[in-house]
């Protein structure tokens, strides 16, 4: 059981943020990373069938040999955080509850930010969450569409991101949080350019961090944490593998790893 793989899905590449913490906080696991390209964006998407891809998704990873899964996505976790954790007996984490208990432990003027894609917004799972660790807190949040497409596109820093960032950013900075929550997977690396337009008093929050250390306890719990070395790192995407490659070429630099094209 300690040798089977830590399960991560997401639309795309957004779940790279979340295995940048597994390799950092939980480094001898084994990973099998499920990205749902063929399908992206689930943020325009309906519940039903946004929970829909996750049971299958967690069902294809389980099949490949997993003891726990990470939702690596904020918006599958609030359409199916619930109905996985129904479904299958391993531990399954999302990334939103982790997030926002980060963001109310950071915020001192007890104005959070959010940004997030429409599903998450619209599901009010982050405000849900903070409200109820602390009623009192403030939630300042805006849908920003275009931030996965050129995170997808590597364009991480050009001139257009900065510009989308912009604007997307202005009612938020103007609300004067001191804490904005990346409440997308893929916004973690559009960092730079997000803490440049909100300025450094504004802490960013990652929840890939605090849900990767929830996971660690609950393998810790559970007897269930790797101890040799012996690594594996499988992906799989329902997309163009070529491109999933060159994202795992820029972000994680070369390293052991297969890839397989997946048709449901
Ligand atoms: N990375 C995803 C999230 O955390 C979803 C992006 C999308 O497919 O719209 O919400």
């Amino acid at each position: 059981m300690k040798q089977l793989a830590i399960g991560v899905l997401d639309s795309g590449i957004g779940g790279f943020s979340v295995v940048k913490e597994l390799k950092r906080l939980l480094p001898k696991e084994n990973i099998e990373y499920f990205a749902d390209h063929a399908r992206q964006p689930y943020g325009p998407k309906e519940q039903e069938e946004i929970e829909g891809f996750v049971v299958q998704i967690i069902n294809f990873l389980l099949e490949k040999g997993i003891k726990a899964c990470i939702i690596a996505c904020n918006t599958a976790t609030a359409a199916g955080l619930i109905k996985a954790k129904e479904f299958f007996d391993i531990p399954i984490i999302g990334v939103i509850e982790p997030g926002a208990k980060a963001a109310v432990a950071t915020t001192i003027n007890g104005k959070i930010g959010l940004v997030a894609t429409e599903f998450t917004v619209n599901s009010k799972a982050y405000h849900k969450e903070i409200k109820r660790i602390n009623p009192e807190v403030e939630i300042f949040a805006n849908p920003c569409p275009k931030f996965t497409p050129l995170v997808e596109l590597g364009k991480f820093e050009t001139t257009e991101t900065y510009q989308v960032a912009k604007e997307y950013l202005k009612p938020i900075k103007n609300a004067k949080v001191d804490t904005l929550i990346l409440g997308c997977t893929h916004y973690p690396f559009l960092q730079k350019v997000i803490s440049d337009i909100m300025g450094p008093e504004v802490k960013l929050v990652n929840p890939a961090y605090n849900a990767v250390l929830d996971l660690k306890k609950i393998l810790e719990e559970k007897k269930l944490l790797k101890i040799d070395k012996d690594k594996k790192e499988n992906y799989y995407t329902t997309g163009n593998p070529d491109n999933m490659k060159k994202m795992i070429k820029i972000i994680f630099n070369s390293f052991k790893y297969s890839i397989e094209k997946v048709k449901f």
